[in-house]
């Protein structure tokens, strides 16, 4: 499938109605606008556990790709907010499967709900159906492109954790190449104050469209394969899977895995005040005897992810608590 040539709407601080596709339509006004949103959302699940904002609206969830935490994440988000849902998980349930086009699906699903959130196997999918659809669409994952939901809770997560950020380095770490979340997030950061470490094998490094385009904005970056040269200087490690699912053979992704893996003793050269952060699902990059480590956040995210998309719901129907 062809990328679409329609770029994605800048958001400039409006979201009613707009498509979430790419990470490129935030600036940092309409990031802290989102998470003043988030915050809002905190307080209101804190105290009350649901509310009716959005009693009015349907979401579709449609997932062609294997989901735990954004499909549990954005099922929860609508059901706090009072909206309904539809879940699709799996292509094979999908008239997709009988060759439907995915605008034929999008211009179908738009005639039942108010807001679309699609997780597709192929980069440039969301952004194809949200140029034939009325009603927003949000980008849960395109194959290896993007996925801008995710980089937001977790810049929402390291502001949480370290206050601003400014003056931080982060460190990405694994599978740069094809994992879709380190592509948004290094987007996203490059709108900040950071210096970016990718640790990659040369084979799976940060495409260098992104690393191009991040330059543009005067971020140092820099490039290595050895995790231990940059871990103690780090104030964020971003761990991250190898994408098994994209290697041609077994081989190939056995090369590759275990590359990286972050465990008690890793941690001992890490700074005191850093955190640890994964989007999950993990393999075997972070031991589990870490997760005790009060700078493992990862379940942390997580949570916020329900926060995060629980606003964007909201804000792109056009609707506030905050
Ligand atoms: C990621 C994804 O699907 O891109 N998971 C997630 O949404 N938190 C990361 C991955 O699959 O490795």
């Amino acid at each position: 499938m062809e990328v679409a040539e329609t770029l994605p709407e800048p958001i400039n601080g409006d979201f009613t109605d707009k498509s979430i596709v790419s990470i490129t339509q935030f600036d940092r006004d309409s990031v802290e606008q989102l998470f003043d949103e988030a915050d809002a959302m905190v307080e209101m699940v804190a105290d009350q556990g649901r509310d009716d904002l959005l009693a009015d609206k349907m979401v579709a969830n449609l997932f062609y790709q294997p989901s735990t935490r954004t499909f549990a994440s954005f099922e929860a988000a609508a059901k706090r907010l009072g909206a309904g849902t539809i879940a699709t998980q799996g292509v094979e349930y999908s008239s997709i499967s009988k060759d439907e086009t995915d605008e034929d699906t999008a211009l179908t699903i738009e005639r039942y709900v108010d807001t679309i959130v699609l997780r597709h196997p192929e980069q440039g999918s969301v952004a194809k159906a949200a140029s034939v659809t009325e009603i927003p669409i949000i980008n849960a994952g395109d194959g290896i492109g993007e996925h801008p939901t995710q980089a937001l809770l977790d810049l929402y997560t390291i502001e949480e954790e370290l206050g601003a950020a400014e003056n931080l380095t982060v460190t990405m770490v694994g599978d740069l190449k094809y994992g879709r979340t380190v592509h948004s997030l290094a987007r996203l950061l490059g709108l900040y104050n950071v210096r970016l470490n990718y640790v990659a094998p040369p084979e799976l490094a940060m495409p260098e469209t992104i690393t191009n385009e991040i330059s543009s904005s005067n971020i140092e970056q820099h490039s290595t394969a050895n995790l231990h040269e940059v871990i103690s200087e780090s104030d964020v490690v971003y761990m991250t899977r190898i994408q098994k699912e994209h290697f041609s053979s077994l081989e190939e992704y056995e090369r590759y895995k275990g590359a990286y893996v972050v465990d008690l003793d890793t941690m001992k050269h890490a700074k005191q005040e850093m955190i640890l952060m994964h989007p999950l699902p993990r393999v075997d990059e972070i031991h589990p005897g870490v997760d005790d480590d009060p700078r493992a956040v990862y379940f942390d995210q997580v949570e916020n992810g329900m926060y995060i998309r629980m606003s964007l719901l909201a804000l792109v129907n056009g609707y506030s608590i905050s």
